[in-house]
């Protein structure tokens, strides 16, 4: 099935009666005792996103083999560690908008957003441990873990501004399709297959993950709508993939000139549009748009390899969804 026009909806229909349970299951998973907390989770729990890694664990359980209450655990567990970042992340890139609204961090200022973000992760790692599902934990932490490491080489490159394509991709496979693929993974586990499945399931996962990050970054330079703020990469000096294209494939001159309005004049807004138009004139997009193309080709191909199912072909819809979403 190859279409632009495949909705979220119809990719979620074969599990549509998992996901209502799932809802209410995280929406309980984020309960707290202390009115501020109470009135920032039903904020939270309202702007939900796309889903798409709670999604990714149930359509892989049901690929590999069948849903189980484990894959009920590990769904809202991804959820909860997925939002405690984004919640962070807005901090960290200090923006002040998400999912089409204000972030945490625009209407309760940083403090209040690092101690949600935190307390998020918490309720990840205790609702785990209630169910007694230490190997989900492992894995799951050790996502974590490489996000932080992502985001934080991230910082690192934003500082020197000396990125090359291939630790752009060191970074995204870190911050973003290491979660992806542990979602899948974690899919995979929870209905109790093989090591050997669940790391199809994975690589699957990454490849998806990478072409997930690579659009994320090309959404950041659309005109459209994305219910987030855009130019932000460039006001965080964070040079993705279109922009290190567009710099490599310049003259010393010109890059030297952009690199200086970067480091200089990042936030002025002027500056940053005239960045964004050297990037859209030089290939750029094109380029990102390939290399995208190109991530979820190998996800295509991996996926061809599982048995043919209902759940399977709803794996194959979000793949072609992932890389054609609007936001
Ligand atoms: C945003 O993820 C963070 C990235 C890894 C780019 P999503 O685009 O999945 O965010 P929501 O949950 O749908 O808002
Ligand atoms: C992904 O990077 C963030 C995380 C992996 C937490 P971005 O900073 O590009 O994500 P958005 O664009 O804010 O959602
Ligand atoms: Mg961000
Ligand atoms: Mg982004």
């Amino acid at each position: 099935m190859k279409n632009s026009a495949v909705t979220l909806d119809k990719i979620k229909a074969p599990i549509k009666n998992e996901l209502i349970k799932f809802e209410e299951h995280f929406k309980q998973s984020m309960k707290s005792n202390v009115a501020l907390l109470d009135k920032i989770m039903y904020y939270i729990v309202q702007k939900k996103g796309k889903q798409i890694r709670p999604l990714l664990v149930f359509l892989c359980a049901g690929s590999a083999k069948s849903i189980t209450q484990s894959t009920y655990i590990a769904a809202s567990l991804v959820e909860l560690l997925h939002t405690a970042t984004l919640v962070h992340d807005d901090v960290v890139d200090d923006s002040a908008q998400r999912r089409g609204f204000f972030s945490i961090n625009a209407l309760w200022k940083n403090k209040i957003a690092v101690l949600v973000g935190d307390y998020l992760l918490s309720k990840g790692l205790l609702l785990a441990l209630d169910h007694d599902e230490f190997k989900l934990l492992k894995l799951l932490s050790t996502a974590v873990r490489e996000m932080s490491e992502g985001e934080l080489l991230q910082m690192e490159k934003a500082r020197k501004l000396d990125i090359e394509e291939h630790v752009y991709f060191d970074i995204i496979r870190q911050k973003t399709a290491s979660l992806i693929g542990t979602s899948c993974a974690l899919g995979a586990s929870s209905s109790g297959v093989s090591e050997e499945v669940v790391e199809s399931f994975r690589k699957f996962g990454e490849q998806l993950g990478i072409a997930f990050q690579v659009k994320d970054d090309l959404l950041d330079y659309s005109s459209d709508f994305i219910g987030k703020p855009k130019g932000i990469d460039i006001k965080e000096k964070k040079m993705t993939l279109p922009l290190i294209y567009a710099l490599r494939n310049t003259d010393d001159r010109t890059r030297r000139k952009y690199i200086k309005y970067i480091k200089n004049d990042s936030t002025n807004p002027k500056k940053v549009k005239e960045i964004m138009k050297f990037v859209h004139e030089s290939g750029g997009i094109q380029y990102a748009q390939s290399k995208m193309e190109s991530y979820k080709n190998q996800a295509l191909e991996t996926l061809g390899s599982f048995p043919n199912s209902e759940t399977r072909d709803a794996l194959e819809s979000l793949v072609h969804f992932v890389t054609a979403r609007k936001k």
